[in-house]
């Protein structure tokens, strides 16, 4: 039986590489560290933000009732970490009341609804990789919005928390560089913040299994391995076979970033790998794929 799947965000970085795994794809930079989805298992209905605005309650219900998916992945979000620090209200209308929106119309259908967090509901002085339920402190608009998310919908909803998300398509730091290190440019980034890089199109991978297992509640998932973006950038240079990245710390940025990031961040997966059986591969290994793959 086909299981009908609404993807809310569908365009944006996690949202292609979503789109091209639920419809049986391997997205540019994907990995076969999980079985390949079988094609025609799900009826991806993939809408952008012109054809649903999360945070109209009204339009999300009118989809939701037209649609009446097996299940959501909600992904669309605002992302701007930097401007929600002076345009709060618009970050919380789509990412606390538009996730409650669809949480809300996708219990009433019968759809196992999954979220997407961030690392940034945390405030980074751990020594250690963050657990499930580690206290959260966000340090800034975007954090904020993020654990209030969290906390609008139920715990039959799957909230999964991922961190320093990079695809091969959509907007990151890695694409960003990416042609100023192959012109044999130079680059500064920061050694004082360290997490766990998540590539999309294993997220991707990885939500089909939540999909298939409904289970609920608070994982977190990124792939292997604790770096700072001073080394994420250092190892693009040595794949990309040109350029130079220099140290620097947070505070000698110029201009001061305005909100705050967690100083370390990373995420502990070990919940998905004793659960589900998920052994994430390391960002070494996907920043490489991200790279080969990307457009
Ligand atoms: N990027 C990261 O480093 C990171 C880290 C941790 C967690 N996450 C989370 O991962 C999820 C996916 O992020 P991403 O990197 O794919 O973000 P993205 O590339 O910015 O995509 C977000 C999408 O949401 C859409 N959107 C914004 N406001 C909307 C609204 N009111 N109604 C409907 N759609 C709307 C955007 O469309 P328009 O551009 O047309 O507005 C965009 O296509 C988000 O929940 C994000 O918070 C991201």
């Amino acid at each position: 039986m086909t299981t009908r799947v609404l993807i809310t965000g569908a365009y944006g970085q996690v949202g292609v590489d979503c789109v091209d795994t639920f419809n049986g794809l391997v997205p540019p930079g994907g990995s076969t560290f999980l079985p390949a989805v079988p094609s025609g298992e799900f009826d991806v209905i993939a809408v952008s933000h012109h054809d649903l605005d999360v945070a109209d309650e009204a339009m999300v219900n009118r989809v939701v009732e037209m649609i009446r998916p097996d299940a959501i992945v909600h992904l669309a979000a605002y992302t701007a970490v930097d401007k929600a620090e002076t345009d709060e209200a618009t970050c919380r209308a789509v990412n606390v009341d538009g996730t409650r929106f669809l949480a809300e119309a996708g219990e009433r259908v019968g759809a196992h609804v999954i979220a997407i967090s961030s690392d940034y509901v945390f405030d980074g002085s751990n020594e250690r990789a963050y657990l499930e339920d580690d206290e959260r402190n966000p340090l800034g608009a975007y954090g904020r919005s993020k654990r209030d998310g969290e906390d609008a919908v139920s715990p039959s909803v799957s909230m999964i928390r991922a961190s320093w998300v990079m695809g091969s398509r959509g907007k990151n730091v890695v694409r960003a560089v990416r042609d100023r290190l192959a012109g044999g440019g130079e680059v500064r980034f920061v050694t004082d913040q360290v997490g766990t890089p998540t590539m999309a199109a294993d997220l991707s991978r990885v939500l089909v299994e939540f999909v298939r297992h409904r289970p609920g509640g608070i994982w977190h998932v990124a792939n292997a391995g604790e770096v700072s973006w001073f080394d994420v950038i250092r190892a693009e240079a040595e794949i990309v076979g040109a350029g130079t990245v220099l140290p620097i710390v947070t505070s000698e940025l110029s201009p001061a970033p305005l909100a705050t990031r967690p100083a370390h961040s990373a995420l502990d997966t070990s919940k998905l790998r004793r659960e589900l059986g998920i052994d994430m591969p390391s960002w070494r290994d996907g920043l490489q794929r991200l790279l080969e793959g990307a457009e």
